[in-house]
Parts: structure tokens; C-alpha cells; sequence
């Protein structure tokens, strides 16, 4: 079931989301609708916060790297192998190497890119689907995708990176976002809607 997506300013995306544990209800299912979900946005990660639920949980298939511009084909479509994961409870445990300017965007933001500076290098510990523990390095790409993705568990949007100045050139833009301002191809829940 593809779930819509909540939109910037929407109070969710800003919550600090709590851990779960295996008695969570329907997990399986919910899982399997964010994959439906993100794949329909054509996305490469998705927080559970970004579909409502503010809960410590989030997906990501991506290809382990993109150019430099942040121009995103969607790897699947252009049969690159991608890495497809499951994070339940996960903790950043290190941030290594140097930081790096890439250019991000976010399904609950849409039309908006911008660099940010982040860490090279994560080793993270995690959940997947199954309960089974895991504890993994990651780097480039998709140490990136795992950083954003973990930012909105924190209730941190990619947005708070930005220095004053950018974020207030893009206030207005985040406005029309919140209040439904903006048309996108998938389906979405606007906390500010007239
Ligand atoms: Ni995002």
C-alpha cells in the first residue's frame, strides 16, 4: 500500500522518534509499504516519520554511488546494483574521515537541493527486518544516505544544515511546501493546507 508523505512542517518530521521493539504491530507489512511507498516517489531512503509514524525505522535502496552533481537517475531503472536495507533501531556509533559537500534532497521537501557537509565515513549498529543485530561501516554514498535517513529519527531535516542565510533564501519555497503549494508526482500530506 503506498502511504502518503508527509510534507515539510509537518510537527512529525521534528519529533525525536522512539525505538521499538519486536511486539510492534504489522511491521512486516509496514516495511513492505514504505519500499511500495519510497519506489513510487522514486526515492532512495525513507523514514518512518516521513510517512507519520515517529518511530526509530527506515529503508534504503540506493546505488552505493551517484555523481557529484546529485543527479539521481533512478539506479534500479538503469539496472545498477543497488544496496537494499532495513534499519530498526539503529545507532550511529562512529563518524570518520572528511567531510564531504553533496548535494541533498528529501521526499518531504521536494524541489529543493542543496549541499550539505557530512562525514565520509559511519559505522553504525542496527536491526534489520528479522532482529537479527548488525554492526556496519559504510562510506561515500551510501554512509550519506544512512546519515540522512538517521537525521530524520532525530527529528533533523536536511534543511538544518544549511547556514542562516541559505535557509532564509529558501523560506518562502519551504512555506509553499508546507501549505501545499507545489505539485509532485507521488502522493502527500501537507500540514498547512487551506
Ligand atoms: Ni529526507
Amino acid at each position: 500500500m503506498i502511504l502518503p508523505i508527509v510534507a515539510y512542517g509537518d510537527p512529525v518530521l521534528k519529533m525525536e522518534a522512539e525505538e521499538i521493539d519486536d511486539s510492534y504491530p504489522k511491521l512486516k507489512s509496514l516495511i513492505s509499504d514504505m519500499f511500495e511507498t519510497m519506489y513510487e516517489a522514486k526515492g532512495v531512503g525513507l523514514a518512518a516519520p516521513q510517512i507519520g509514524k515517529s518511530i526509530r525505522l527506515f529503508i534504503v535502496d540506493g546505488a552505493p554511488f551517484a555523481d557529484a552533481e546529485g543527479d539521481e537517475p533512478d539506479p534500479r531503472a538503469a539496472g545498477i546494483e543497488t544496496f537494499k536495507k532495513v534499519f530498526i533501531n539503529p545507532i550511529i556509533e562512529e563518524e570518520s574521515g572528511s567531510k564531504w559537500l553533496f548535494q541533498e534532497g528529501c521526499l518531504s521537501i521536494p524541489k529543493i537541493r542543496e549541499n550539505v557537509s557530512r562525514h565520509e565515513k559511519l559505522c553504525i549498529s542496527y536491526y534489520d527486518e528479522n532482529w537479527d543485530f548488525h554492526e556496519e561501516n559504510f562510506d561515500g554514498y551510501a554512509a550519506r544516505i544512512i546519515q540522512h535517513e538517521y537525521d530524520h529519527l532525530e527529528g533533523i531535516l536536511f534543511t538544518d544544515h544549511l547556514n542562516p542565510l541559505k535557509k532564509k533564501l529558501l523560506q518562502k519555497k519551504l512555506q509553499n511546501i508546507s501549505s501545499g503549494d507545489i505539485s509532485t508526482a507521488y502522493r502527500m500530506k501537507f500540514p498547512n493546507k487551506k
